[in-house]
């Protein structure tokens, strides 16, 4: 039977008392109490309402993670979000590297590595997100950049942090966009990290693949042998659309 970690990122949306009922949708469906132990989900709501959240998953099989924390344990860092607050209050992973996170706020690879080495040291398991960008994939360039960002990540990291963690593929192109990588594209690029990851004595990863998942296309994106999952944007935001991803992973995972 074949794992499949299916996270919802659910960025900057839901207030509290949405985030609760959204939870509450998720983890009284038929598609999560009926799913296989080998499916794992686990949700990614914004952080003030990761506590409303964590409450409404309950006793549930779920996990609940954080979007982003810093990279430092504690000290003079206004605004910034700890891993040991996000562990503290029962959060079992975190998102680290997003590429809306490397635009925006400009976090490099090496910033991304500590960011993990953070994670893991406080506790809690860091889903480290990679891909290239439109122009990079026209070029193509996508295995070089994907390449070097995980080089770059692992030297600032270390093995056993990266050995640890998660591997997001996610095509910037391909992120809110509604334009998903095609099965094959996706398994060639990550069957390419397989191989890198076995290269560097880090093996047996989990890899998900994100950008524009959505439940008409998750099982052919399943069905990919290096294809151990997805981080769901857009689609995780209806209950309705991120069961029926949930079950797609249920039924690949049989097969
Ligand atoms: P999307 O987002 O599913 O809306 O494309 C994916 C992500 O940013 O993780």
């Amino acid at each position: 039977m074949r794992t499949f970690f299916i996270a919802g990122n659910w960025k900057m949306n839901t207030l509290p008392g949405e985030a609760a009922q959204l939870v509450d949708a998720i983890v009284s469906s038929k598609s999560v109490q009926e799913a296989p132990s080998s499916v794992i989900v686990a949700m990614f709501p914004p952080h003030l309402s990761l506590t409303s959240a964590i409450e409404a998953a309950g006793k549930f099989r779920v996990s609940i993670g954080g979007q982003n924390c810093h990279h430092k344990e504690h000290g003079a860092y206004t605004g910034e979000i700890s891993a040991s607050v996000l562990a503290h209050i029962g959060c079992s992973h975190v998102i680290v590297g997003h590429s809306e996170r490397r635009r925006d706020h400009g976090e490099t690879n090496e910033l991304i590595g500590q960011k993990a080495t953070r994670a893991i040291t406080s506790g809690l398991i860091p889903i480290i997100c990679v891909g290239e960008t439109l122009a990079e994939h026209e070029a193509g360039r996508t295995k070089e950049v994907v390449g070097a960002q995980l080089s770059e990540i692992l030297n600032a990291a270390g093995k056993e942090i990266v050995a640890g963690s998660i591997i997001a593929y996610e095509p910037v192109w391909a992120i809110g966009t509604g334009r998903a990588a095609t099965p094959q594209q996706a398994q060639d690029v990550h069957q390419f990290i397989r191989h890198w990851l076995d290269e560097h004595q880090t093996p047996n990863l989990p890899i998900l693949y994100g950008g524009s998942v959505t439940p008409e296309n998750a099982s052919a994106l399943f069905a990919c042998e290096d294809i151990d999952g997805a981080l769901v944007g857009g689609a995780s935001l209806k209950h309705e659309s991120f069961c029926a991803i949930i079950d797609a992973a249920a039924k690949a995972s049989t097969q």
